[in-house]
């Protein structure tokens, strides 16, 4: 039975079905572990390319989508759906809308990851980024989505409230956008069971993937997580939305900008000259939306910042929203044509990924997993408190390492590739501007294991909160089960 909640002991109060947010949320802290180990691996075989031991499986091209879909599908994706079947029920004010079908979408969403987690390494991919997938997986991702979305938008079809608080907007354009640009962009021809063709050929192909691409970030990375943002930072804070009118404005302006920036991962490529300055100028209106939503959750904290010095989750959520306005800001410049030309290629591309990966999208997900868990499993408290402040330091601490690296890093590597000598010949040689990049592959690895380790801390903190007190455990020990 899923009807389980401690609400309905409670004379009146709504059936809330949250086994399948307990799944998620568990599974969030899991898949989290494993994509940034793999991340680990990456930035040790970036420094060390014998770790791939000569096993083709552990190749950094085999293992560089296995990361990217375990953190962002897996831990990402977890986060998400945990987070929005939570919401979903208690601003809508009832369980979920055929809670046997969002049990479905746990083990659906499970079987795609182990399935991606066997195929990437095998060497089997579609080799468009973010969609390496082939297309038996492709279409299990499509009837899961399918599912979310009855869920998720039936639940707010008998709501018993007649508003649809704003989290929910963002959650919902985030769901419809996804099937959307799965759909479009993953069409293809398949040959055999394992290969398929993609539907698009040459400019138009890499259009359609980079128009997909960017909105994976702008819906799955960005709307998804905001939807997070609008309902847990007031939580948390106790205090009420900054600006409600604001997050009207920031929501219809963030999806209607976003659709259009994808040719900003194309400059100087054989894309017509003119979707390029579109990309970039899109790219450059959508800085106002973003620094909306920013404002908005962090000015919540308004008459409330004291709340910050000794509760750690609120640090996660505010600081997260800090480096989502860094990257933010740092998105919309590297769009200006002669910046990319710059930054395109370099590790400095590296560097604002993972100031938006680690720095928003991880530690909003771990902020809003540490106030869910203890509710979700009728506890006062997470088990430690003092472990979540260590957590958010090393979660600090190894983000800015990792970009701070990255950005050297990076504009090094654009200075020394475009440095010429009177004559006109290269200044530097490739294989220079690699050794010159060692020591900021040593400061990342080091920034991605920190991070990791206090990936480790949560694990044992939830586990701590969530397994039976010591006093029920003994009974079943000496009678010999094993729960
Ligand atoms: C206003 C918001 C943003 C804009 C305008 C923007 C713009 C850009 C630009 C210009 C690039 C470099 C493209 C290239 O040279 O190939 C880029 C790359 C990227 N950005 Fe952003 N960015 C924004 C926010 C974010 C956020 C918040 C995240 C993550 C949570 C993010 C994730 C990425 C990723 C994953 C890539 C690398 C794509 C790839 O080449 O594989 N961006 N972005
Ligand atoms: C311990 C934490 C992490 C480490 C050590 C790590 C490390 C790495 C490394 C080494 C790469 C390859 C860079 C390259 O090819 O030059 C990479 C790529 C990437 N990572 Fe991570 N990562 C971590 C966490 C995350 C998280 C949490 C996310 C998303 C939520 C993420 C998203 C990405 C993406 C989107 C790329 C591809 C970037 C591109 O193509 O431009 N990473 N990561």
């Amino acid at each position: 039975m899923s009807h389980d909640n401690n609400a309905a002991t409670v004379a009146a109060a709504p059936l809330y079905h949250d086994t399948v947010v307990r799944q998620f949320a568990v599974m969030t802290v899991v898949w989290g572990i494993v994509g940034m180990l793999v991340g680990v691996i990456l930035a040790a075989q970036l420094m060390f390319p014998a770790l791939n031991f000569d096993i083709p499986y552990l190749t950094y091209s085999r293992l560089r989508p296995l990361h990217t879909n375990a953190v962002i599908f897996a831990f990402g994706g977890s986060a998400l759906f945990a987070t929005s079947y939570w919401v979903v029920q208690r601003t809508s004010q009832v369980g979920l809308f055929l809670p046997r079908l969002a049990s479905f979408t746990f083990w659906g969403w499970q079987a795609v990851i182990v399935a991606a987690a066997i195929t990437l390494p095998l060497g089997i991919t579609q080799s468009k980024e973010y969609a390496e997938l082939e297309w038996p997986i492709d279409l299990l991702i499509a009837v899961v989505w399918v599912a979310y979305a009855i869920v998720f938008f039936g639940t707010i079809a008998i709501r018993k409230v007649s508003h649809i608080y704003v989290a929910n907007w963002f959650y919902g354009s985030f769901i419809i956008a996804v099937a959307v640009l799965h759909i479009v962009n993953s069409a293809a021809i398949p040959v055999s069971l394992t290969k398929s063709y993609s539907a698009y050929s040459g400019a138009v192909d890499a259009m359609v993937q980079w128009w997909y691409g960017h909105n994976a970030v702008g819906f799955f990375l960005t709307a998804g997580f905001l939807g997070m943002m609008y309902y847990f930072v007031p939580k948390q804070a106790g205090r009420p939305i900054y600006s409600y009118r604001l997050s009207v404005v920031h929501f219809w302006a963030l999806i209607s900008i976003y659709m259009w920036a994808g040719p900003h991962h194309l400059h100087y490529t054989a894309l017509p000259d003119w979707a390029q300055s579109l990309g970039m100028v899109f790219s450059l209106i959508l800085l106002a939306p973003s620094w909306g939503g920013m404002i908005n959750g962090i000015m919540t904290l308004s008459g409330a910042w004291h709340k910050l010095r000794d509760d750690p989750i609120l640090k996660f959520l505010i600081v997260s929203l800090s480096f989502y306005g860094m990257s933010t800001f740092e998105g919309p410049m590297m769009s200006i044509k002669t910046v990319n030309a710059l930054s395109h290629y370099t590790d400095w591309t590296i560097g604002h990924v993972h100031s938006g990966a680690l720095g928003w999208v991880a530690m909003i997900s771990i902020g809003s997993i540490y106030m869910l868990i203890p509710r979700l499993w009728n506890r006062p408290q997470m088990y430690s408190i003092p472990a979540i402040n260590l957590h958010f330091w090393l979660s600090t601490i190894g983000t800015v390492l990792y970009i701070t690296a990255m950005w050297i890093a990076g504009v090094m590597q654009g200075l020394m590739w475009r440095a010429v000598e009177a004559d006109g010949t290269l200044t530097y040689s490739f294989i220079e501007s690699l050794k010159a990049t060692y020591p900021y592959y040593g400061v990342r690895l080091l920034g991605g294991l920190i991070f990791l380790s206090g990936m480790l801390v949560m694990a044992w903190n939830v586990w701590k909160t969530i397994a039976p007190p010591a006093a029920a455990a003994a009974p079943l020990k000496t009678a010999g089960a094993h729960a």
